[in-house]
């Protein structure tokens, strides 16, 4: 998509990928690969099919609503064939690092080096978008866990997660509340022998479906809705909020109730009914590790075999200096997401690093719209911000 909206600029364009297709990030490998996103294979986006596609090119009508991640990938394939985008895209190119040129204070230039093929290049660009995705580098919070060290079972980051089939008969333990937790607990309990779900702050859980059976992220992500939400005060619209979240059930009921009220749902129609049935019992943090079982917070301990961190990811850039980006605890200082502050000169752009509440690519479509505009000059609302920012430092 960048390729797409870089395309439509009077410049010339590459976009440097170290896959060697489009599958990136919706392909089923068995293993997990560097620098790349990895999904297990039951994986369904819980974004519909018309709010998560690009704005000139519609997804195909015989696609299901809510789609497997084989799905998206042939999409992104169509969209490529569509605009013609491969002859942009050099695949199995690697960007190793990013500097800025002896001349960046006058030009904005980049000097990129790159490995193909195991040689190492250097080239100069104008401007240098960066997408490398923020979901390849797992946050695996280990020293919270006390005694995991002596833990004889084994334990996974979710991102090593490809199917429920080695865990069939076993007692497993899934830490996080994130959409990957639900997945997972919830695939796992179809055949696992107990599986327990430990929360740290709870969270809203809602279904895929919305009133009249219209996918949720169509009812949710309105204008209307939107500048309601803006419109009245704060308190009265988290209230608002809160309720039309538990409008599905009653979350303390079931071990989850949000300790922020503002917390992001996750979407998952199948978590409050695998609850119910026991299949997944809800705990609280875990306090400690033994060498066979797991003591959550309220005291109570369970046996279990293995473990699966499903805790998020960090976000990294190992080919960018320390200089051009701070990285504050994963916090990231973007002019509205997308330029580095105090660079001086708008020509470095991120794409994609948000959490939007509805599919991300449509908010990166219009990331890229901006930041290939601000590049050429045409937004003066960027230039007069790069200004502003000069004035002051
Ligand atoms: C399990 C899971 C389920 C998700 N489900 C949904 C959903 O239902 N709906 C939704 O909207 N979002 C969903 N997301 C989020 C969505 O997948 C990501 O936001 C989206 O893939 C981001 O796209 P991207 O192009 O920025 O990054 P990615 O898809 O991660 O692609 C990054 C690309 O950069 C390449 N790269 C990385 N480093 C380098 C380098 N040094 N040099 C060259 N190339 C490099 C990688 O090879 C990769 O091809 C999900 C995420 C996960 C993890
Ligand atoms: N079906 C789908 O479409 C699907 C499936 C999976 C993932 N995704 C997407 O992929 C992205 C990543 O999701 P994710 O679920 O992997 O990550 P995530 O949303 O970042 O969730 C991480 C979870 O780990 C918990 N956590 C972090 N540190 C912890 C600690 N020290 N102790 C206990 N718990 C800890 C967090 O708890 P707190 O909440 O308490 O901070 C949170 O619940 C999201 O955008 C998500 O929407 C989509």
């Amino acid at each position: 998509m960048v390729a797409q909206w870089l395309a439509q600029q009077p410049c010339s364009a590459g976009v440097l990928g170290s896959n060697p297709t489009l599958d990136n990030i919706c392909k089923e490998f068995d293993a997990v690969e560097e620098d790349q996103a990895s999904m297990y294979n039951s994986l369904f986006t819980n974004t519909s099919k018309e709010m998560m596609c690009y704005s000139d090119f519609p997804m195909p009508e015989d696609f299901p609503v809510y789609l497997h991640h084989s799905k998206i990938l042939e999409y992104l394939n169509l969209y490529a064939e569509r605009f013609n985008l491969f002859k942009y895209i050099q695949f199995e190119t690697k960007v190793c690092s990013v500097k800025q040129h002896s001349s960046f204070a006058t030009t904005g230039k980049w000097n990129i080096e790159i490995e193909k093929e195991g040689k190492m290049k250097m080239d100069v660009f104008d401007a240098v978008i960066v997408c490398n995705g923020h979901y390849n580098d797992p946050y695996l919070p280990l020293d919270c866990f006390p005694g995991l060290k002596h833990f004889k079972g084994h334990h996974i980051h979710s991102r090593f997660y490809k199917t429920c089939e080695p865990y069939r008969g076993k007692s497993v333990v899934v830490v996080g509340t994130g959409n990957s937790a639900g997945d997972i607990s919830v695939e796992l309990s179809h055949i696992a022998k107990q599986v327990y779900l430990s929360t740290r702050h709870g969270s809203w859980v809602i279904s895929k479906i919305s009133y009249g059976g219209f996918p949720i992220d169509m009812t949710i992500s309105r204008r209307y809705t939107m500048w309601i939400k803006n419109f009245l005060p704060r308190m009265l619209a988290a209230k608002i909020t809160e309720k039309i979240m538990s409008s599905w059930f009653t979350h303390s009921n079931f071990g989850l109730e949000p300790k922020f009220r503002q917390k992001p749902p996750i979407i998952n129609d199948y978590l409050p009914s695998h609850i119910l049935q026991g299949s997944i019992k809800v705990k609280p943090s875990i306090k400690s590790f033994s060498e066979t079982s797991v003591i959550f917070e309220d005291g109570t301990e369970a046996d279990v075999d293995e473990v699966i961190f499903a805790t998020g990811y960090n976000s990294t850039f190992p080919f960018l200096d320390d200089d051009i980006l701070k990285l504050n605890n994963n916090d990231i200082s973007l002019y509205k997401y997308v330029f580095p502050m105090y660079l001086g000169k708008p020509t470095l752009a991120f794409l994609g690093l948000i959490q939007p509440l509805g599919a991300i690519m449509p908010t990166a479509e219009l990331q890229a719209r901006w930041a290939t505009r601000v590049f050429r000059g045409l937004v003066l609302g960027g230039l007069k911000f790069y200004k502003y920012i000069t004035l002051i430092t």
